[in-house]
């Protein structure tokens, strides 16, 4: 294998290559990382035939003990259910009667955490309540305060601080009272108190995006964008403000609810904490079976408009105004976005593209454009900064799609393959062999990365509890995550976005089961050539890496062998084993222009020396 690292045939790759797709798929941000951890805190959830309840709320006591339903009578306008319950006992059992909620798959209290409650309640007469940290069967206290209710006719909101005093994966937060009588509650809110900077993100999570250094992040998703119905597509308006006045809403695709505690806002302050480039994915529309004709678009483009005053407006601005009262007067730099979600050769498809194109540049000038028609064969037939690309194969397939822009047309707008990923017939739930296919692919991204600007992997994350789309980056449930092979390859690509990349060639007798690149790069201290490797095939490979044209010599001393492999192709990592297919580092004591390297049977490889 041949680098020619000199500086004549090297190319800088764009500093946004590589980045994170966000969508609120698999509990993704309800129940992920958005750290609430109450599941349907205002009582609205609601389904296509639903228009509320409670679940998963369930009720402590009986017929005779307690009754609860919903009513109209909540002092937030847009989200206008609240919870009333009665109590009926003269005599209620020890502990009380009431309400529990088992959060997303049941709640993760830790011992010595701290815990903020916040609760809106109304009782005609005065009461003592107690709201607990229990098991998920009530019987074991986590933690408990006592909450006064004062008797009258308004509404209070109440905030209080839970300390754990044990640990428990699978709690409920519960609320009891022994008094008889009527209470309300909405907007029942608990967040730990150690969440990501203080914005509210599982800070687990969070660090596993950090450690890939993504340089953009497109949101809030594809069809979570579209909706199986426009009614039920994410509204960025109403997502945006204090959290207790957010209606929430259906999300028709991957059929679960939102409170929209996770609403634009977050994903732009989401963005900002990964030092990624935000993309807002708009719905222009356009669901999976409805559209707004182009004679009707108008509000739409209003409505985005809004939304991009709201993201970059000064503070005076009444959009922006209303972002610095959220506690960002800063504007957010939002310099992409996505004209809908593969709605490409739908009925209105182009006539309201290019109604939101022309809007949104003659508003915003230097705002990057993303179009949902593929240009990598074709030029397209309207004007488009980027492309946006989406492949979801099998592992040969991809493999050998390392070469899809190899002959794209270098004029005319850069593709962002926005979602790709091995999937269905060989997938497994993530394994090895999807994760070399996949890797296979980017060392072709990288190599036409004067043509491909940006790519991300998809879907990002899943709650264990809720796979509605297989395989997946990063999978948790309520205390646990791990990343499965396809997240590990990523880690492997980190410092391409803005490196240089140099020529390569390989002859070897394996080289149709071979897929490579080579970049330099640097940090604040060091500089590194790169080589990574991807072997596919079933053969342990042996090659000599030549590197010619550098300009400085390499270093064996701080040289390192970063191999990804496992003893069987369609190995997979899980809660019980996460690193069973992890990369390993060791030094590489050859390290020099000429050295001998193995490559192991199914194997992804990195060779960093250090310059
Ligand atoms: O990533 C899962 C889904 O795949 C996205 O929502 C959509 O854009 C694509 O079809």
């Amino acid at each position: 294998l041949k680098v020619d690292a000199s500086s004549q045939l090297a190319r800088k790759i764009p500093d946004t290559l590589f980045g994170m797709f966000f969508e609120e798929i698999n509990h993704a941000g309800a129940g992920g990382i958005w750290a609430e951890l109450v599941s349907n805190r205002g009582f609205e959830a609601g389904g296509l035939h639903t228009p509320s309840n409670i679940d998963p709320w369930s009720i402590i006591g009986d017929d005779a003990s307690i009754f609860v339903a919903t009513d109209r009578t909540s002092c937030f306008s847009r989200n206008i259910i609240a919870l009333r319950m009665e109590v009926l006992c003269d005599e209620c059992p020890a502990g009380g009667v009431g309400i529990y909620n088992p959060g997303f798959w049941g709640m993760n209290i830790e011992d010595g955490k701290t815990y903020n409650l916040v609760m809106y309640v109304k009782s005609a007469e005065a009461a003592d309540l107690t709201v607990s940290l229990a098991s998920s069967d009530g019987l074991q206290k986590l933690a408990s305060v006592t909450v006064p209710v004062a008797g009258t006719s308004n509404w209070t909101k109440v905030e209080q601080k839970l300390i754990a005093k044990g640990t428990n994966r699978t709690s409920r937060l519960q609320i009891t009272s022994n008094k008889k009588g009527v209470v309300w509650f909405d907007q029942v809110s608990l967040m730990p108190s150690d969440t990501f900077k203080g914005h509210g993100f599982r800070t687990e999570l969070i660090s596993m995006l950090l450690d890939l250094k993504p340089r953009f992040l497109r949101f809030p998703g594809g069809c979570f964008v579209e909706g199986e119905w426009l009614r039920n597509a994410f509204r960025w308006r109403e997502s945006i403000g204090p959290w207790e006045e957010r209606p929430g809403h259906f999300g028709d695709v991957w059929h679960y609810w939102t409170d929209d505690g996770l609403g634009y806002y977050e994903f732009l302050q989401l963005s900002e904490d990964l030092g990624a480039a935000p993309i807002w994915v708009f719905n222009n529309g356009i669901s999976h079976n409805d559209e707004v004709s182009t004679a009707a678009i108008a509000p739409f483009v209003k409505d985005v408009l809004d939304s991009l005053e709201f993201a970059r407006g000064s503070a005076n601005s009444t959009w922006g105004s209303v972002r610095a009262a959220m506690g960002h007067p800063e504007p957010f730099p939002v310099k992409y976005v996505a004209i809908g979600n593969e709605d490409c050769g739908k009925k209105y498809y182009l006539g309201n593209y290019l109604k939101f194109y022309n809007a949104i540049r003659e508003s915003y000038p230097d705002i990057q454009m993303i179009s949902n028609c593929d240009g990598s064969s074709k030029p397209l037939d309207h004007p488009a900064d980027l492309y946006d690309f989406h492949v979801y194969t099998d592992s040969k397939t991809l493999f050998n799609m390392k070469g899809t822009f190899d002959k794209t047309s270098r004029t005319g707008p850069k593709a962002f393959v926005s979602e790709y990923a091995v999937w269905r017939t060989d997938a497994g739930r993530g394994s090895l062999l999807g994760s070399l296919a996949e890797a296979a692919f980017l060392t072709g991204l990288e190599k036409n990365s004067d043509i491909v600007q940006m790519a991300s992997y998809a879907p990002l994350f899943v709650n264990d509890n809720d796979q509605t789309w297989n395989p997946d980056a990063i999978v948790f449930n309520s205390w646990q995550q791990y990343g499965t092979p396809s997240y590990w390859m990523q880690k492997f690509f980190r410092e391409s976005s803005g490196a240089m990349i140099h020529p390569i060639t390989i002859s070897s007798s394996y080289s149709g089961s071979l897929a490579a690149s080579a970049i330099t790069w640097q940090d604040s201290r060091n500089s590194f050539l790169k080589v990574k490797i991807v072997n596919f095939g079933s053969d342990t490979v042996s090659l000599t890496i030549s590197v010619s044209g550098l300009q400085a010599s390499i270093n064996a001393l701080g040289s390192n062998a970063t191999v990804l492999t496992s003893s069987n192709v369609k190995d997979e990592n899980s809660f019980s084993n996460p690193n069973k297919v992890v990369p390993v580092t060791s030094q590489l004591q050859n390290a020099a222009e000429q050295m001998q390297v193995t490559l192991a049977a199914h194997s992804f490889s990195s060779f960093d020396l250090a310059l």
